[in-house]
């Protein structure tokens, strides 16, 4: 139970000397972007039951602020703090290495956790909330998802009374801004991603963001919280934006379209249907809408129906905002005394499949000569796969010329062995585009 101390100010804005509210003891470990952000709310904030005690960082004479209280221990020494009497650690230096094995020291010291760490709730999250439960103390991780857009609070609180099939996001602000600015100024994958960089949107090595490495590992997430099932980021398919041309939007367009990277996860009995990658989205509908690097979570639920969550994926303030919220989540919980400690709710581990059944946007770049249609055509016909339409604009290179087959829906599976046929044509420039559109 945390100490008291008195509050001079009730929550009714009454003035009292008489209340007494518990204080959380919270040490931060990783003083950066977010860490910064939240020792900031939490230094300036009148809320005086959560206290700041330790800022922990390699290095940390180099990271000493005047605006931290005099109080705040400044140390680099980890050890230290995990065997300090802080209630709480805040874990914000990311990565796996070293913040797995403070997080488990943390728990395993009887310390709550709150952590931003996508990749390691991502990977370990289900044993951690185990060794959490193990220990009586908490773990939260709602900035690990969509930055400051509160998805993950509410799949925990607001929507844990229904029961959630399907949740589907723009989870990478970095491919969102590059999509939408191919999509706005017409200009080429290469240059959109450079303009990223300029602007800090997308780092120097953007691998992880553009081939859909960090949109898997927080769509597992998500179907943790969500779907309660236990997802290894690598067994979703994850397929890359960086085929992506400018041509594919005037394409797109002509359907009613556009394309952005969507994160989908539909649980249907024991198998979870998932994959990440470029979809076409009709223009006005939520996912279309969404511009820039914000970032936009869809859930359906058995009996509630489709929710919408939208906001700043990224950004040290908006995501300091949910670390702090997962803060105050925590610090309730502890003030209810012992056996306040989370309970780890049941997990399954269902088998993972990409065969969802969507119609498809099949878009070739040609030399140009006669029968080639035809050639497609008898191949999708060989398959029994259905043709929707055809779309060819005028006033291309008849060198490298774009045209597009829209197919009727069918699964993944049945249309691979005929996309793989088709890759032997001799008069494919490059390989088929072949994304899902998604109604
Ligand atoms: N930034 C965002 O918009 C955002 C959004 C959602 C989630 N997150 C997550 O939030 C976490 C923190 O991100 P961030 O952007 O704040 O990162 P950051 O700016 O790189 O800050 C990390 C801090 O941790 C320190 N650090 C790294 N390794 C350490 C170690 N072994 N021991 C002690 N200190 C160590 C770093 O020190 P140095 O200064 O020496 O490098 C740095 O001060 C990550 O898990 C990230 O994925 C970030």
């Amino acid at each position: 139970m945390p100490e008291t101390r008195s509050n001079p100010v009730s929550n009714a804005g009454v003035r009292s000397s008489s209340v007494e509210i518990p204080v959380c003891r919270v040490a931060l470990i990783g003083f950066g972007t977010v860490g910064g952000a939240v020792a900031k709310i939490l230094c300036e904030s009148g809320d005086r039951s959560l206290r700041l005690t330790h800022i922990c960082n390699r290095n940390v004479e180099r990271k000493k602020q005047p605006w931290v209280p005099s109080d705040v221990v400044w140390t680099d020494d980890v050890q230290s703090v995990l065997t300090s009497d802080v209630h709480v650690v805040v874990e914000l230096i990311g990565g796996l290495n070293p913040a797995e094995q403070i997080v488990r020291s943390a728990l395993e010291a009887g310390k709550s956790v709150v952590t931003a760490n996508k990749q390691l709730i991502a990977r370990h999250g289900p044993d951690l909330l185990q060794l959490a439960a193990r220990h009586g103390c908490q773990l939260e991780f709602g900035a690990s998802v969509a930055g400051g857009v509160p998805v993950l609070p509410a799949l925990r609180t607001g929507l844990c009374g229904d029961r959630l099939h399907g949740i589907a996001g723009i989870l990478n602000g970095t491919c969102n801004y590059i999509l939408s600015r191919i999509e706005n100024a017409r200009i080429p994958f290469s240059e959109a991603l450079e303009e990223a960089q300029a602007r800090g949107y997308a780092e120097a090595d953007a691998s992880e963001d553009l081939d859909g490495g960090d949109a898997r590992a927080k769509l597992a997430i998500l179907a943790l919280a969500g779907l309660h099932t236990r997802v290894e980021p690598e067994s979703v398919r994850a397929r890359t934006i960086r085929t992506i041309d400018a041509v594919d939007f005037d394409y797109a367009a002509e359907l009613g379209c556009t394309i952005r990277q969507i994160s989908r996860a539909d649980l249907k009995a024991d198998t979870l249907f998932a994959d990440v990658g470029p979809c076409l989205v009709p223009s006005g509908s939520p996912f279309g809408r969404v511009q820039r690097n914000l970032n936009l979570v869809l859930t359906s639920g058995q009996y509630g129906g489709d929710m919408a969550f939208l906001g700043a994926g990224a950004g040290g303030d908006p995501t300091a905002v949910a670390v702090v919220s997962d803060l105050m989540f925590v610090a309730q919980k502890l003030s209810a005394g012992p056996g306040g400690g989370g309970a780890a709710s049941y997990v399954s581990t269902p088998g993972i499949s990409h065969d969802f059944e969507t119609p498809w946007y099949l878009r070739f770049f040609v030399r140009d000569q006669p029968g080639i249609v035809a050639k497609l055509a008898e191949i999708l016909a060989a398959h029994r796969l259905n043709i929707d339409s055809v779309l060819q604009k005028p006033g291309f290179d008849k060198a490298a010329l774009p045209f597009v087959i829209t197919l009727e829906p069918c699964r993944d599976s049945l249309l691979h062995p005929a996309l793989e046929k088709m890759s032997g044509l001799d008069f494919a420039i490059r390989p088929c585009l072949c994304l899902p559109i998604l109604r």
